[in-house]
């Protein structure tokens, strides 16, 4: 059996340890916190007398110590350091430890070893960027700064400290400075890393979501049916060939777990192009109407196209998406719901907010440019893009108001015009089309 790898990153305070530990335990993995590694290493460097700031001394010291996670912490040669690595000296000490390349290279080799069957929700900084950057889901967690400061400032009364908020704030700002600034391997986002913001969820709601999404990512989305391989296939290669076609992006994209992919919409050519060039299976929202001539609608039916209705029926339709999304599955939804050749992009439908919010699954905008003039980009006239932005967190509650979907819906679209906008300010823009 392979090992099942989920990543966790994000800076401190953000609530990574919480839903970590509750995705371990809830799905039966080895949840191993990095961070405490550096901490037991600093911790240990202290004790033998050792500078933080001499790399080969901390070298020679972490080659001869054997640090390990355990069910009660971290244990450094046998012994249970969890009390005395968990103060805010230690994370300074931490934080001055692993700035040092040679002693994150010798961590990092420890932190693959524990990649085993079932599997392991590790959390740090660089998990999903250096340690294992082929996880199979990536989550980067975040949080305002006050959110932060809050919960450190309540972890370490509960530790019987007396600490000071605004000092905590100071530290907090200090260290992610010094994380993310380092030259050696430095706290950043994966770019294929689902984001999820903890500002105002309560611990279980973290956790929950969390969970979900590796729950899904573990148990694989189906299998392509020939149709729908041969499709992708003929019109990958249709478009390598024939079109002047340009895609940017594809490193945002989560390969595993429930995605919504939303774009905007200007030709038939969209579905078969932005659907191809995704690196995953793919299903696609399509007008009902499509599906009344009987040939094109079985064969976009075996190229997993899902009929949706207008009105009052369409939530009935949405629930197609929903059952691929709840089985760890990827949709193409066009929330304009139209096609739309204008510039302006049209209001979007509040499908998509719902859908995400029901089953709890990220939103990845996406832009596509040129399709709607197809034999120019043959004559090499106008190029085709897509572009791809990056995942947006779901709605917080699985069932949204009118407002709130409505609201929801246009931040995508905002996020799809935003991708438009960088495209045409990089390269342009072609107005005719
Ligand atoms: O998550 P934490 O506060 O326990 O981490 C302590 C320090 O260790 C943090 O300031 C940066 C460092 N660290 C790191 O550089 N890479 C990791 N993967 C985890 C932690």
């Amino acid at each position: 059996m392979r090992a099942f790898v989920l990543a966790i990153d994000g800076p401190a305070g953000a609530g990574k340890s919480t839903t970590a530990r509750g995705v371990a335990k809830g799905l039966g993995l080895l949840h191993v916190d990095s961070g405490s590694m550096y901490r037991a290493a600093a911790w240990l460097a202290l004790r033998k007398g050792v500078g933080l700031d001499e790399e080969r001394p901390l070298v020679d010291l972490l080659s001869r110590a054997r640090i390990e996670p355990s069910p009660e912490g971290m244990l450094v040669n046998g012994e249970r350091v969890e009390d005395v690595i968990r103060t805010a000296e230690a994370g300074e000490a931490a934080s001055r430890v692993a700035v040092h390349p040679e002693v994150r290279r010798r961590l990092v080799a420890l932190q693959r070893s524990f990649a085993r069957a079932p599997g392991v929700v590790m959390e740090g900084r660089d998990i999903g960027t250096v340690v294992f950057p082929n996880a199979d889901l990536k989550i980067f967690i975040t949080a305002s700064n006050e959110a932060r400061a809050e919960r450190r400032f309540h972890e370490l009364r509960e530790r019987g400290e007396c600490p000071d908020r605004s000092g905590i704030v100071e530290a907090i700002r200090e260290r992610d400075r010094r994380d993310t600034e380092r030259a050696a391997s430095p706290l950043a986002r994966a770019p294929d890393a689902l984001v999820l913001n903890t500002t105002g969820l309560i611990p279980e709601e973290q956790v929950e979501l969390a969970t979900r999404w590796a729950e899904l990512a573990r148990r694989g989305a189906g299998r392509a049916t020939p149709v729908y391989w041969l499709g992708k296939s003929f019109v990958r290669v249709f478009a390598r060939i024939f079109l002047d076609f340009h895609v940017e992006g594809l490193d945002r994209i989560p390969r595993k777990g429930p995605l919504i992919v939303a774009c905007n919409h200007i030709s038939f050519w969209d579905p078969p192009l932005v659907g191809a060039t995704i690196p995953r299976l793919m299903h696609f929202v399509a007008k009902a109407e499509l599906f009344e001539n009987r040939l094109f609608g079985a064969l976009i039916r075996s190229y997993n196209s899902i009929p949706i209705h207008r009105g009052s029926r369409a939530r009935a339709g949405l629930r197609g998406a929903e059952d691929v999304l709840s089985s760890g599955g990827a949709v193409l939804i066009f929330p304009e719901g139209t096609r739309n050749k204008s510039h302006t992009l049209l209001a979007p439908r509040a499908g998509v907010a719902r859908v995400s919010a029901a089953t709890r699954s990220p939103v990845l905008p996406a832009c596509i440019t040129g399709s709607n003039q197809i034999r120019r980009s043959v004559l090499r006239q106008v190029p085709i893009r897509i572009t791809f932005g990056s995942p947006m967190m779901p709605p917080r509650s699985l069932e949204v108001g009118r407002e709130e979907a409505r609201r929801y819906a246009s931040e995508v679209m905002e996020a799809i015009a935003a991708l438009r906008a960088d495209q045409e300010r990089r390269y342009g823009s072609d107005r005719r089309r």
